[in-house]
């Protein structure tokens, strides 16, 4: 069945609808060795040949979308040329090929999705969808009153200030504290970095949760299959 060029594209993965249309009018894209640059085109995937920068573009069949315990110690990336582990090493039972929705730092632990579904990643990584991530955080010590509220009115850091936060303090002990933190931005090593910013030692962060998912039973290095109707409501 023929549908738009940039449907096709972005439900093989390959782009959002958004930058799927920015390939297409850059004529990356050809349909059966033609070059095509009009946005309404339509092709079929089963019976035309597709290529985005001369490779296929393939179909997928089953969309698959895993919540995966991420032990620390594991890479967020599908290759790591200093041959440290990565997370799909922890996937031998799933066929598809995943991508990871965002990531986890090398020592960061915790609840990761992984999807063959590249518009589903997509519309989650959207600040948008705004979509709330909560860490468990260990620190050296006791934080003080001030650096709870400055991680809660948001952390000047050097990509700009970042959005309020919720912080809720957990155990304690002479030695070390955990505290829960939720964020809906996505920032590079933001959780570390605010916690940095503000004086605090990091000695274990953990993501416990990622919208209305949460790591429920599963033990590091474990993962579990989204049904759709869990898929679908991460983005209601
Ligand atoms: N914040 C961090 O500092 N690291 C992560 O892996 C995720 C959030």
């Amino acid at each position: 069945m023929a549908e738009r060029l940039q449907k096709i594209l972005s439900q093989a993965g390959i782009a959002s609808r958004r930058q799927a249309e920015a390939l297409i009018t850059a004529g990356r894209v050809r349909v059966n060795g033609a070059v095509v640059t009009e946005l309404g085109a339509k092709a079929d995937p089963v019976t035309d040949t597709i290529t985005c920068d001369g490779k296929p573009v393939k179909p997928i069949g089953r969309k698959v979308y895993v919540l995966l315990y991420k032990p620390p110690g594991y890479m967020t990336t599908l290759k790591d040329p200093a041959g440290r582990p990565i997370v799909t090493d922890l996937l031998k039972g799933v066929g598809e090929r995943v991508y990871p929705v965002g990531r986890l730092d090398y020592n960061t632990e915790g609840l990761l999705l992984l999807t063959n579904d590249g518009a589903w990643a997509n519309s989650l990584a959207h600040p948008r969808h705004e979509v709330e991530k909560e860490y468990l955080v260990r620190i050296q010590g006791l934080p003080s009153a001030d650096q709870i509220r400055q991680l809660e009115e948001g952390v000047v850091l050097d990509d700009g200030k970042t959005a309020p936060s919720k912080v809720r303090q957990l155990n304690s002990s002479q030695k070390n504290s955990w505290f829960s933190i939720t964020i809906h931005e996505g920032r590079y090593r933001q959780v570390r970095r605010m916690c940095e910013t503000v004086g605090l030692s990091v000695v274990r962060l953990k993501r416990i949760r990622y919208g209305s998912l949460d790591l429920g039973d599963l033990r590091p290095g474990q993962y579990r299959l989204l049904s759709p109707g869990e898929a679908e409501q991460m983005l209601a």
